[in-house]
């Protein structure tokens, strides 16, 4: 077996291959790390087959649909999750084939009821199930500390003690356990009592993760996050810096219009000398009264830099073939103590 682990912050993914037929399957990819998986996965000589996630991630971005779109691979899940764009639903017992390598599906209900936990020869994913020295919480949407009891000691922990365990967070740099050191250190289990371990966990009152209504919303859809759409209108267009567009204003340049996409109230309050006002809001309908030559070098600018990089890659796919956007936005503008005019 080929095998990669990544870890994004706390977040653990895996790459797994078969040598002898080249085929791999990506267990909870991330975001932020879809050239990592595509860029080890030819470093290795592998194809991505599947993209499996062992359930629908609350505090992370899953990967699966831009994988597979760039791959051909297909999403795999538990039959029961809510998420849309799986292509093969699996149930307990199930096995996904990569090439040579077996990933047999355990359905782990209890952190979330679509949770599963694959082993793989001397391994097991055991995703959010079972953690080194922890477990899954389960006070997020479809939890369940009953079920979770049932899934670690009727199913999981009833595995060979020496299997490798491989879950889908560690917090602490630590890469894997076994089901045996588990059993025998982690705290969680040591309350193997149904009632005492539902109570415990019903009592833990833990935060809420960041983000947690945009990864469910995006994991649960197949919609995107702000962070990607914004990639991708940064991937749209070009920028200019503060100091280049300062020289070109003062320069008088007669090509140049500097679009304020704000709202009218932040412009009064201060913008840069000659920019024309255009809210972003009413960018598309009005851009023909208000940028009548698209042949105009046009930046536009707002407080932060996003939201004029939208607005910079809207204008772009309208024809404007020369709207850049601004590299930092007027908080950074009047920190640098740049001229405004209100
Ligand atoms: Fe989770």
């Amino acid at each position: 077996m080929i095998f990669e682990q990544v870890s994004t912050g706390g977040c653990q993914s895996y790459l797994v291959g078969c040598g002898e037929t080249c085929a791999a399957a990506v267990i909870d990819p991330e975001t932020s790390q879809v050239d990592r998986y595509l860029a080890l996965a030819a470093r290795d000589g592998l194809r991505i087959r599947y993209v499996i996630d062992t359930h629908t991630h609350a505090d992370h971005f899953s990967a699966t649909r831009l994988i597979a779109e760039r791959t051909d691979a297909r999403v795999v899940m538990h039959r029961s999750t809510g998420a849309r764009d799986v292509d093969m639903r699996v149930d307990d017992g199930d096995m996904v084939v990569v090439g040579k390598l077996r990933l047999q599906v355990l359905a782990t209900p209890g952190h979330t009821k679509d949770s599963m936990c694959l082993v793989a020869e001397d391994r097991v994913f055991t995703g959010d199930t079972l953690l080194i020295g922890g477990t899954g919480r389960t006070d997020l949407p479809t939890g369940d500390s009953g079920q979770l009891y049932d899934s670690l000691f009727g199913k999981l922990l009833k595995l060979d003690p020496k299997l490798l365990v491989y879950p889908a967070h560690d917090y602490k740099g630590r890469t894997h356990s076994t089901i045996g050191d588990e059993i025998a250190s982690n705290p969680r289990l040591a309350k193997t009592e149904r009632a005492a371990f539902i109570d415990m966990m019903n009592n833990l009152n833990l935060g809420m993760p960041t983000h947690i209504t945009e990864a469910l919303r995006t994991n649960l859809s197949g919609g995107k996050t702000v962070a990607q759409m914004l990639a991708e209108a940064a991937a749209l267009v070009p920028f200019i810096s503060m100091g280049q567009l300062r020289t070109r204003v003062e320069a008088g340049e007669k090509d140049l219009v500097v679009l304020d996409v704000r709202e009218r109230e932040q412009y009064a309050e201060g913008h840069i000398a000659g920019a024309q006002l255009l809210p972003r809001g009413q960018l598309e309908l009005r851009v023909n009264q208000e940028l009548p030559d698209p042949t105009k070098r046009i930046v536009t600018v707002c407080e932060l830099g996003r939201i004029s990089t939208l607005a910079a890659a809207t204008l772009r796919q309208m024809g404007f073939q020369r709207a850049v956007a601004l590299d930092g936005g007027m908080k950074a503008w009047r920190e640098a103590g740049f001229p405004v005019e209100s």
